[in-house]
């Protein structure tokens, strides 16, 4: 019971448009006794461009003070001359999950009941991707020299540290502890990326010891993309660097439905720092403003928002509400953002 303070940072593009969703049903979703107090925070490409402001210090520290975020997403118009590539994207979502040590990214993917999958027989789909998110080649460590000159050359440096690798691995293995299968798979590239994969190799034969329950697996990332297409139920929790993680969770979000399904979150399990939830999608220039980008991936991260925070079961009411409202879809339904929306609160208000 209490007041949930929630930053909202509905971002740019359809971000906008799917957050306004998400609230919607989390206000009917709040469990007995508990109100959602949102404030919102205008941050994205309209705001950089006005202003050259990007996630001034000010707002990160209001934003810490919350109990957790809620994000659409962010990215401005593809190659807009006045918003460098990689500004919102480092300067704004990377910050807020370096500084506020999202060290799991959650990415759960399943195949709902009456979801067709582009596969023609997938099986029986329940796995989850926890992705590194702080460190990897995502840091900005790097640099580029000579730059415009055929001479050029380019590095970003795939940072591996064994407290970061430790952290992430022992949270995978718990995971995989707590669910039916027990099964955890690293996925690397260890017989190339040899200083890193043997870090996360070691590391991840150390704590296996811990869990004897635990079956493990290893693939190299290139022959897991051909398992994730070829057979994705052999996956139950999968454990993996920032890089591979956000390849194979836009992969495992396509198999499962399409990346309008696929939720996220960036979580803190030290709970030093509030955690952040968001569709694993982007800010989709090409469908914005039209109402017809699907809610059901932001609708689906606040959901594991409540679960984050303690509200098992009203989580499960938004997910059995997004569950049944895909299983009632017909083929070729065209509703509005907001219809989605609309129907899933209707749903969870019973
Ligand atoms: P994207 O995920 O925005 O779009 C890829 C394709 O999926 C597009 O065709 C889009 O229309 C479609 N799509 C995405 N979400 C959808 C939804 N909810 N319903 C229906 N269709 C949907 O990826 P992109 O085009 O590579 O990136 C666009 C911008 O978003 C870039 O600036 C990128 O950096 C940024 N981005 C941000 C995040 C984030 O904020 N977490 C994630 C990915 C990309
Ligand atoms: C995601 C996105 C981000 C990532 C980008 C926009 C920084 O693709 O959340 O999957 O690579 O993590
Ligand atoms: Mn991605």
């Amino acid at each position: 019971t209490g007041t949930l303070k929630l930053a909202v940072i509905p971002g740019d593009g359809i971000g906008q448009e799917v957050t306004a969703e998400a609230l919607k049903v989390l206000e009917v979703a709040a469990p007995a006794g508990v109100k959602f107090e949102p404030t919102r925070y205008d941050l994205g490409a309209e705001r950089y461009l006005a202003t050259g402001e990007v996630l001034p210090d000010s707002v990160l520290g209001e934003i810490r003070e919350h109990d957790a975020i809620l994000l659409g997403a962010v990215g401005g118009k593809p190659n807009d001359p006045n918003l460098p590539p990689g500004i919102l994207e480092r300067g704004l979502l990377l910050k807020l999950r370096f500084e506020l040590d999202h060290y799991v990214n959650l990415r759960p993917s399943r195949i709902f009941p009456g979801v067709t999958s582009p596969l023609a027989n997938p099986g029986e789909v329940d796995f989850v991707v926890v992705r590194e998110g702080t460190e990897g080649p995502y840091t900005g460590n790097g640099g580029a020299l000579r730059v415009g000159t055929p001479a050029e050359v380019a590095t970003e440096v795939s940072v591996n540290t064994a407290f970061g690798v430790e952290r992430v691995v022992r949270d995978a293995f718990a995971r995989a502890q707590r669910r039916p299968r027990k099964k955890l798979t690293l996925v690397h590239k260890t017989n190339v990326l040899v200083n890193a994969g043997s870090v996360w190799w070691r590391l991840f034969q150390e704590v296996a010891a811990e869990y004897p329950e635990v079956t493990t697996d290893y693939m190299h990332i290139d022959a897991a993309m051909i398992f994730m297409t070829t057979d994705p139920s052999r996956f139950d929790v999968i454990v993996t660097d920032n890089l591979f993680g956000d390849i194979i969770t836009d992969l495992a979000a396509a198999i499962t439905g399409g990346i309008g399904l696929a939720a996220s979150g960036n979580v803190n399990p030290d709970r030093t720092a509030p955690s952040m939830f968001e569709p694993v999608h982007g800010s989709a220039p090409d469908i914005a403003g039209q109402q017809k980008a699907d809610p059901t991936a932001a609708i689906l991260s606040a959901a594991l928002l409540l679960d984050h925070l303690g509200h098992a079961e009203a989580a499960s009411v938004i997910e059995d509400a997004a569950i049944a409202d895909l299983a009632a879809r017909e083929a070729g339904s065209t509703r509005r953002t907001s219809e989605v929306g609309d129907a899933i609160a209707a749903r969870v208000q019973g």
